[in-house]
């Protein structure tokens, strides 16, 4: 089964084949994997190379990812209890004088991508979640006012399509879409294609 992206322009094996998958096999995501996942994120850009987002770490097995688990919308929480990691994206949403930090989620943004994209470089898979309860994720683990968790990453090894039930396994392997390029890139003005 090819996840492959459909491109008009050759792009880099870690770009083309990224995919998030929902079924994952029960195999565990090593130290040294997790550390390079991390260290990722830790050299991702950010303004002022200020550093501002934070990460909250659940492996099976642990409390921490049975709270984040718990967290999850029940459609997540369906097939996410058999991933080996889970990994909550937290930003910073206002600087240690009190102002407002708005490129906190954007810089948390780049972190993740560092990190799935690394994960894909490990021979791993990741799926990036926004369905989860962030208040929960406050109370549990105590995250600062200043802060939110935005996103929960999922990363382990990707399973067989048919381990999943029906209505997943077949989204599991649905053709993968994106709009054109025409549609997103602009240039002389709003809706006129760059290219
Ligand atoms: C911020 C964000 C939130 C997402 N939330 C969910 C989610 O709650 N549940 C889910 O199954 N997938 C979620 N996804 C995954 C997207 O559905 C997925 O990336 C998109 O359909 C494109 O598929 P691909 O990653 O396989 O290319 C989320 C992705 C992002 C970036």
């Amino acid at each position: 089964m090819t996840r492959t992206a459909s491109t008009s322009a050759p792009l880099h094996d870690l770009l083309a084949q990224r995919w998030s998958p929902r079924s994952f096999l029960p195999t565990p995501v090593t130290d040294d994997q997790l550390r390079s996942l991390l260290e990722a994120a830790r050299w991702a850009p950010s303004a002022g190379n200020h550093q501002p987002s934070r990460f909250i770490v659940g492996r099976t097995g642990s409390p921490a990812f049975d709270a984040i688990l718990g967290s999850l919308r029940p459609g997540n929480r369906a097939w996410a209890a058999d991933v080996p990691l889970l990994v909550v994206g937290v930003a910073r949403l206002r600087d240690p004088d009190g102002s407002a930090r708005p490129s906190g989620p954007f810089e948390l943004g780049l972190a993740v991508g560092q990190l799935i994209t690394q994960s894909h470089a490990l021979g791993l898979h990741a799926h990036a979640m926004g369905g989860f309860d962030a208040d929960a994720v406050a109370q549990a683990f105590a995250v600062p006012d200043d802060h939110r968790a935005v996103v929960v990453v999922a990363v382990g090894h990707v399973g067989p399509p048919d381990a999943l039930p029906d209505e997943l396994a077949e989204r599991e392997v649905a053709e993968r879409r994106r709009l054109s390029l025409d549609e997103i890139a602009y240039g002389a003005a709003w809706g006129v294609p760059a290219l």
